[in-house]
């Protein structure tokens, strides 16, 4: 008989322990192939326990191929060769490892921390949250709710001076999620060309032969672009990432020139981090200036609102609204309805507006005051790449690399970005060049990480 012991005041079944059991002593060998296990009246009578118990492990064991049954005959033990037992293979346990505890960071990619409005958000959040939101719990528009798409459509006529309607917009949980869309609408054949430095993102999706194009204080290269066999074009032209240069207006004219000169030609443009601008007029989106459906627009909220919110959305030209409904319509939005709901709502009263206008003087503030610190060291750094965004450049006269310089920041625990952190060919340039982000630097803060930094760069005030 088998005599297994098994504990009644387990939070595991009794006839979980009885299978687990039984599958051991099969797979031990301690029963042999072909044996006759108990019957179930007898097996049950004898481990004091319900006739139930034992059907389920048997059950559980016949299912999983461990035993055969032969009606009115009994349970045998099959032979485990016939069964596919798959051998966990032995791997090292994963680690995790906690994020660094920075002393002060420049990380480009940080907002400000301090003042995002949780009190309206949250009175957004409990509103949707009702019954009489109830239809919100099935799957919505595959592109994203109408709400929030004509909320957009409002905000880049308003904003960026881009006219659109509503069906051309999808909303995506990223620009990362949304760009490998963009790129099967424009087919296995698409040769793209980025920007040199740039958004790692397209490269990195696209492994293959990504163009790199060299930038300069006027944005893209686009002589440089018309020697390449690239058909599309990723270019931030509002905010140059990373080097804040803005795209000239007579080479958004020779760009989209390009374009109109093969019909498979498109340009992506990525609008990210051109919400805020310090010196200047705004610069509108060159998708504005698009007559002939050659733009695909991009933008995210992660900026203006926050990174983890991951809302994004692209404005495709009309022919590709087909393709897309073609090729995605059977793929759900990858934001939830509820969280699309809150931000259009927001949107709607007015309150994105209000919060833009809010965080462009607080980000001014920090963005004055870091370059006011940063004066202090000149001439040994020059600022560049400081009119718009969350971070802004500095051009170091120093004998060491920019990985030289990037570790000793590091080994200060502060967080800094160097300019080869962003170019594709590795090229470094001749004075080393650090990206400092001051999102989420207090103002109280700013003056003393600028010290902190420059103590472990060994520069000194002039
Ligand atoms: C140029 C550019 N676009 C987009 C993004 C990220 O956008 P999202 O948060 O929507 O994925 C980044 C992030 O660094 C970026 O540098």
């Amino acid at each position: 008989m088998l005599l297994f012991e098994l504990k009644k005041n387990s939070s595991t079944p009794l006839y979980e322990q009885l299978y687990a059991s039984i599958k051991q002593a099969i797979i031990e060998a301690n029963i042999p192939i072909g044996a006759k296990l108990p019957s179930k009246r007898k097996l049950a009578q004898f481990l004091a326990i319900s006739q139930t118990t034992v059907e389920l492990a048997y059950g559980q064991l016949l299912a999983e191929g461990y035993v055969s049954t032969k009606p009115r005959v009994g349970f045998f033990v099959e032979d485990l060769e016939s069964i596919p037992l798959i051998d966990k293979p032995t791997t090292a346990p994963l680690q995790t490892e906690a994020p660094p505890a920075w002393r002060y960071s420049f990380h480009p990619g940080k907002i400000d921390s301090e003042h995002f409005p949780f009190s309206s958000w949250r009175k957004y959040a409990k509103d949707i949250f009702d019954e009489s939101s109830k239809e919100l719990l099935s799957l919505g528009d595959p592109q994203g709710e109408l709400a929030l798409r004509t909320e957009i459509a409002h905000y880049l006529y308003q904003s960026r001076g881009i006219t659109c309607d509503a069906a051309q917009i999808v909303i995506g949980s990223g620009t990362e999620q949304l760009l490998p869309i963009i790129m099967r609408l424009l087919g296995d054949d698409a040769q793209f060309a980025v920007e040199n430095p740039g958004y790692s993102a397209l490269p990195r999706i696209h492994l293959q032969d990504v163009i790199p194009v060299s930038i300069d204080e006027d944005g893209l290269r686009v002589d440089e672009l018309a020697q390449t066999n690239a058909n599309v074009v990723y270019v931030t032209p509002s905010h140059q990432f990373p080097t804040g240069a803005v795209l000239s207006m007579k080479r958004r004219a020779k760009l989209l020139k390009w374009a109109n000169e093969y019909d498979n030609r498109y340009i992506i443009e990525d609008d990210y981090d051109s919400e805020f601008r310090y010196i200047g007029k705004p610069i509108a989106a060159l998708c504005g200036l698009d007559q002939n459906n050659k733009v695909i627009y991009m933008s995210t909220f992660t900026k203006s609102l926050m990174p983890s919110l991951r809302v994004a959305y692209v404005v495709l030209p009309p022919q590709l609204v087909q393709t897309y409904r073609r090729l995605f319509n059977y793929y759900s939005s990858t934001v939830p309805r509820f969280d699309q709901h809150i931000l259009a709502n927001f949107m709607r009263d007015g309150h994105f507006a209000k919060h833009l206008n809010r965080m462009r003087t607080i980000y001014r503030k920090k963005h004055d005051l870091l370059i006011e610190e940063l004066q202090q060291y000149a001439p040994k750094i020059e600022v560049f790449g400081e009119r718009a965004g969350m971070h802004l450049l500095i051009r170091l006269q120093h004998d060491e690399t920019e990985q030289q310089l990037k570790q000793r920041a590091l080994d200060a625990a502060i967080q800094i970005f160097t300019l080869s952190d962003y170019t594709s060919t590795k090229a470094t340039s001749d004075s080393p060049t650090l990206l400092l982000g001051f999102g989420d630097l207090h103002e109280t803060q700013i003056q003393k990480a600028v010290q902190a930094l420059m103590d472990a760069l060994h520069i000194t005030k002039k």
